[in-house]
């Protein structure tokens, strides 16, 4: 039996609901305590009993609709979303999620945002030094480091996001939707880097909505539908419930 590096057990999320005050604020205030507590008690449940785990080594996928609840579920992995409730455990360095902008500095240049991120990662800013040439290459940005990210368009930080996780050693690779907005040619780059990260044993969960990809690289994939885990087993079985269900 594989070791099982990630853990959900019964992980639910919620988010305080914003809505207006539907019967107008005199009646609001009228009516306080029922008010507050109808304010206080209104949550939106973005993932809800969710139980998965993820093995050593493994390459698990997690498709499902806009606003399912896909990035949630990294977001928990990663450590920046707290679960309402339930347990998440994760053994093993996480790689951080740049894609989603955070661990990201918009002022910094390319270059300070990859020795920042290095650093961040645990590793010396010698040992970062040393893999910044290999970053550039692979991002193929060598004439846009010096300039701040925030003049980068969303496939160019997609690039660089992904080539500062996938050089820096990762343990638990974590990856939302990286593809969907590089061009062809760094897709297919991604997609490489990745089967070779497969080869040598490293742990990824892979969101995405090209099911192509997902079928190409998961061993396993969860379908997450209704904010629930709909499905979960081999990705043909998956990917075929998933895309019946959506046509
Ligand atoms: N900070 C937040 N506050 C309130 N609601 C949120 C917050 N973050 C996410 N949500 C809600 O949680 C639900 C799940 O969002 P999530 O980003 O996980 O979806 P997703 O499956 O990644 O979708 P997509 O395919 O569009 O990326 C959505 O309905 C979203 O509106
Ligand atoms: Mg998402």
């Amino acid at each position: 039996m594989k070791e099982p590096v990630i853990i959900f057990n019964d992980v639910s999320k919620s988010y305080p609901l914003y809505h207006h005050l539907t019967g107008g604020i005199k009646n609001f205030l009228f009516h306080l305590p029922r008010g507050i507590n109808s304010l206080k008690n209104s949550r939106f449940e973005a993932l809800r009993d969710i139980s998965f785990e993820v093995c050593r080594g493994e390459t698990f996928g997690i498709i499902g609709r806009n606003g399912a609840g896909k990035s949630t579920t990294l977001g928990l992995i990663a450590g920046v979303l707290k679960p309402s409730k339930g347990r998440v455990i994760v053994k093993g360095r996480i790689s951080p999620l740049l894609e989603l902008g955070a661990g990201f500095h918009h002022e910094l240049t390319g270059k300070e945002n990859i020795m920042l991120n290095g650093v961040l990662m645990g590793l010396t800013r010698a040992e970062v030094s040393r893999k910044m040439n290999e970053i550039i290459e692979f991002s193929e940005l060598r004439d846009f480091v010096d300039q701040p990210i925030r003049t980068y368009s969303s496939g160019m930080l997609a690039r660089l996001g992904f080539s500062i996780v996938a050089h820096l050693e990762p343990e638990i690779l974590l990856i939302d939707e990286i593809l969907a907005v590089g061009d062809m040619g760094f897709q297919k780059k991604c997609i490489d880097k990745m089967m070779g990260f497969k080869k040598s044993g490293v742990t990824m969960v892979f969101v995405s909505h090209s099911m192509e990809d997902i079928g190409r690289i998961c061993d396993r994939v969860m379908w997450i539908e209704n904010h629930t885990a709909r499905m979960l087993g081999e990705p043909k079985a998956v990917i075929a419930g998933y895309t019946g269900n959506s046509q």
